[in-house]
């Protein structure tokens, strides 16, 4: 496939480049690394220093298109070299999980403009016992909430916050950044742009957000806008706003920047596993961009010869927000926005998610599937999962009760194995955890939870009652 030829607003010396190009395999050096804007829908290409967030000619959305070509010269065994060199490299900026792949998220960057704070090399935790209780392979869940703000959100964000410093660089005029938010975003956003000294403003949804993830942009020093709307209402207002005002940045992953740190998550699971993939992947989607992060990450993965065969992927809804799940159900033929309701998995509370038609592309090449989970379903998949030693947020609970279903009805095989994308730190969601162990959620079955016992302070009284509990 050609990557340059679309030829719209493209740099002057794009045409160097490209001739460059055209001598790959000749016994010439291969064209450099680089990466243009693309849209999804007409592959309408635009410079990636321009500042547009969706096609010109139709509006489509848009998706950061690295040439191919060098990516697929230099080798599979000379990759896994290179980031296994890096990895466990503290130096600035490969002690990111992000940056040490750079030449597969923003091959261009200088080093002076990357804004990190360590994310990405997040723990793949494997559950032997739960596997074999399930009658899996293998099972893993993918940490992606231990990290700086506490979400996967940060991935997304170095590459995003480090552009707009690129940006200004170049003399583009950017007065702030700003985002709508279900929580993680905006935290994610504020930290993110404030070690860069660039101003934040935050659209939330009055009382639909956790305290920590309320606290964060606060400490941030962002401007926070609380609207008494839900997250799609905070959503149009952003748009609104960036639309109108050039030298305010959109934040949200409408911006395709945000997709390229997120999708370092599918290379990372491959290295940790040795240079393989299992063969489910399972994540929690609301407005789906991260869904199609993972498999522009898969997609690298195959142009660098790394694997041959991609996992299939699930997204998992909450019942309550589930445009994309009753889509799924139609084949993809209809998509109707829904008026999310209310759910314990807050930050997934999306009606008309944005990248909807970002997944449905990701979900054809990957062989996907769409499940939903109640509110039951995911805070006792949550509990269930914690007992192996997890601290399960409530999107984490989603994918896990999904994940649960999909064994028990066959469609993730005995003997197969699977990784589950855990989007988010449990320690964000304390309330969420304590009314499941208080036993105050509107469910009957709290067969997880427990509860501190008191006690004098009397080593007679603790020993008779230690002899009880331990039996
Ligand atoms: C914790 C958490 N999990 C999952 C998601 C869903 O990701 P996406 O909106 O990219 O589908 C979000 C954000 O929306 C989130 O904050
Ligand atoms: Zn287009």
């Amino acid at each position: 496939m050609a990557m340059i030829g679309t030829g719209r607003e493209i740099r002057p010396n794009d045409r160097e480049r490209a001739q460059d190009a055209g001598t790959d395999g000749e016994g010439t050096p291969p064209p450099a690394f680089r990466a243009n804007l693309k849209c999804i829908e007409c592959d309408a290409e635009y410079d990636l220093y321009q500042v547009i967030y969706r096609c010109r000619a139709c509006d489509g959305l848009l998706t950061v298109a690295h040439d191919p070509r060098p990516i697929r010269a230099k080798g599979a065994q000379a990759w896994k070299d290179l980031f296994t060199s890096r990895t466990g490299d503290y130096r600035h900026p490969n002690g990111s999980g992000i940056w040490s792949r750079r030449e597969w998220v923003l091959p261009e960057i200088q080093d002076e403009h990357i804004v990190s704070h360590g994310e990405g090399n997040t723990p793949l935790s494997h559950l032997p016992a739960l596997a074999s209780e399930l009658g899996l392979s293998n099972l893993w869940i993918k940490q992606c909430g231990v990290s700086h703000t506490g979400s996967f959100k940060d991935l997304g964000m170095t590459v995003l916050v480090s552009h707009v410093k690129s940006l200004i660089a170049r003399g583009v005029g950017i007065r702030a950044v700003a985002c709508a938010s279900s929580g993680d975003t905006s935290a994610a956003l504020a930290a993110y742009a404030a070690a860069a000294g660039v101003p934040t403003i935050v659209f939330l949804p009055a009382g639909k957000i956790s305290t920590a993830q309320l606290l964060q942009p606060l400490s941030s020093g962002a401007h926070v806008l609380s609207l008494d709307t839900d997250f799609d209402g905070c959503m149009r207002i952003v748009k609104d706003l960036t639309q109108n005002d050039d030298s305010i940045y959109l934040a949200n992953s409408m911006n395709p920047l945000r997709i390229e740190g997120q999708k370092t998550v599918s290379i990372e699971l491959c290295q940790q596993l040795g240079w393989e993939l299992p063969d489910w992947v399972i994540i929690p989607g609301g407005n789906l961009g991260n869904v199609y992060a993972l498999g522009q990450g898969f997609h690298l993965l195959k142009e660098a010869g790394i694997i041959s065969k991609a996992p299939r992927i699930c997204v998992a809804q909450a019942a309550a927000a589930n445009p994309l799940y009753l889509s799924y159900q139609t084949g993809f033929r209809e998509y109707k926005a829904v008026a999310a309701g209310e759910t314990l998995a807050s930050a997934i509370r999306i009606g008309d998610p944005v990248s909807y038609p970002r997944a449905v592309k990701t979900l054809r090449e990957f062989d996907g599937i769409v499940r939903q989970a109640s509110e039951s379903e995911l805070a006792s998949a949550a509990a269930r999962v914690d007992r192996h030693g997890m601290f399960n947020d409530p999107h984490t609970g989603v994918a896990l009760a999904c994940m649960f279903q999909m064994v028990e009805a066959g469609e993730i095989e005995a003997g197969q194995s699977a990784a589950v994308i855990s989007t988010a730190h449990g320690l964000k969601f304390v309330e969420f955890k304590t009314a499941y162990h208080e036993a105050r959620l509107d469910m009957s079955d709290f067969s997880h939870r427990n509860e501190p016992v008191p006690l004098p302070a009397d080593a007679a009284a603790v020993g008779e009652t230690l002899n009880r509990l331990l039996g």
